[in-house]
């Protein structure tokens, strides 16, 4: 079935067609207006490449490290919620297709399959994403699980205090497991693969937060619980704390200000992301790539700075890695795989991104992805 794919474009069409639309929409909104969403795709498109000639093409290499892992490219899984409702089991399924293809996999708090469940039934170690919340204990116990799983590094997301408005969760009335309105089961009647595959896993809700939470035993007390307990009073200390929890490797997601990554390289943080949550929570603010080389400029000396947000392509990955990038997160296109065909269709989606950064690079005359710089783009606002 997805022999043909050849482009990330098409997994999303088929995405849509297999996942129901309460959870393909989940995915595919941002805040809003979804400006700022929209922004993180056009961007991309108002940079352009030199085209160079009679330059040496043989013996090509994307690969790099990304916080000292060797990584087949400059880029691994972003943490997204509920992957594991695009398709049955997919978180695990995303951990081993980027295990294979050589990439690192982030979970989410917000995961349906748990920490040690991803760990059991997926070769290579991890990262972890954390929100800041007001339950220390409940925080540390994710940190120690984390730890127990063999997590090689915690990724803190600092843009999702309260959860930016994404209208068609509303209309939806997203849960998860899905109610089942006679709405929602028209629409997944439409969808049997998805339901044959879920029906099959024992994996449906929230796995690291029900039964691990006193109170929490099901997803409608869950939503008041997240309600609750993401903390509005976060501040730079907590930062510290959660290091200092965690006493390894650190990412902080979220960085969107030069400013503020001044403030994040500060915290001895060993990698930022620049990111706007793909335009998931403050709709108006800048795309990411439009920001990336102002917040290289500014830290990228003290500490190594990733972006995520509308790559499609792996042209948008070597238009990163211009800016600045030392490495990408991939949410949406690696979602569209996964909801397209399961492991395959993510391991699909990273074959077309590696393929599409390493013939643009050697088109831009260059063999080795670390030689890369601005000088490779010819028009470029940003
Ligand atoms: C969670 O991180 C979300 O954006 O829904």
């Amino acid at each position: 079935m997805l022999d043909n794919v050849t482009t990330i474009e098409e997994l999303r069409q088929i995405a849509h067609r297999r996942v129901p639309t309460m959870f393909y929409d989940y995915m595919e909104s941002g805040s809003w207006t979804e400006k700022t969403f929209r922004a993180n795709c056009d961007d991309f498109q108002k940079i352009s490449f030199r085209q160079r000639i009679a330059v040496d093409m043989s013996n090509r290499t994307t690969r790099t490290t990304m916080l000292g892992e060797p990584v087949a490219m400059p880029a691994a899984i972003a943490p997204t919620g509920l992957t594991g409702m695009q398709h049955a089991d997919g978180e695990i399924l995303a951990a081993r297709a980027a295990a294979k293809f050589g990439i690192p996999f982030t979970l989410s708090t917000m995961s349906i399959c748990s920490i040690e469940d991803v760990a059991e039934h997926s070769p290579d170690p991890f990262w972890f994403q954390l929100y800041v919340m007001k339950d220390h204990d409940f925080a540390k116990r994710l940190i120690a699980r984390a730890k127990a799983a063999g997590c090689s590094a915690l990724m803190l997301t600092l843009d999702l205090q309260i959860l930016g408005q994404r209208h068609k969760d509303i209309k939806n009335g997203l849960s998860s497991p899905p109610k089942l309105t006679l709405k929602n089961i028209l629409d997944m009647a439409m969808r049997p693969r998805w339901c044959m595959n879920m029906l099959q896993t024992p994996r449906r809700t929230f796995g690291n937060i029900v039964g691990h939470v006193d109170g929490v035993s099901d997803t409608s007390r869950l939503s008041a619980w997240v309600g609750e307990q993401f903390d509005l009073q976060l501040n730079w200390d907590d930062v510290e704390r959660i290091r200092d929890w965690w006493g390894g490797k650190l990412i902080l997601k979220g960085v969107l200000d030069a400013e503020d990554a001044a403030m994040a390289a500060k915290t001895g943080a060993d990698a930022l992301i620049v990111s706007n949550h793909g335009g998931r929570q403050l709709d108006g603010a800048e795309s990411s790539i439009a920001m990336l080389s102002e917040i290289e400029a500014a830290v990228g000396k003290d500490i190594e700075v990733w972006m995520d947000g509308g790559i499609r392509s792996g042209q948008d990955i070597l238009k990163a890695v211009a800016l600045g990038a030392k490495g990408t997160l991939l949410g949406r296109s690696f979602l569209y795989g996964l909801g397209a065909g399961g492991e395959a269709g993510v391991t699909k989606a990273l074959e077309i991104l590696h393929k599409e950064l390493d013939m643009t690079m050697a088109l831009c005359g260059h063999r080795d992805i670390h030689k890369v710089s601005r000088d490779i783009l010819h028009n470029c606002p940003f």
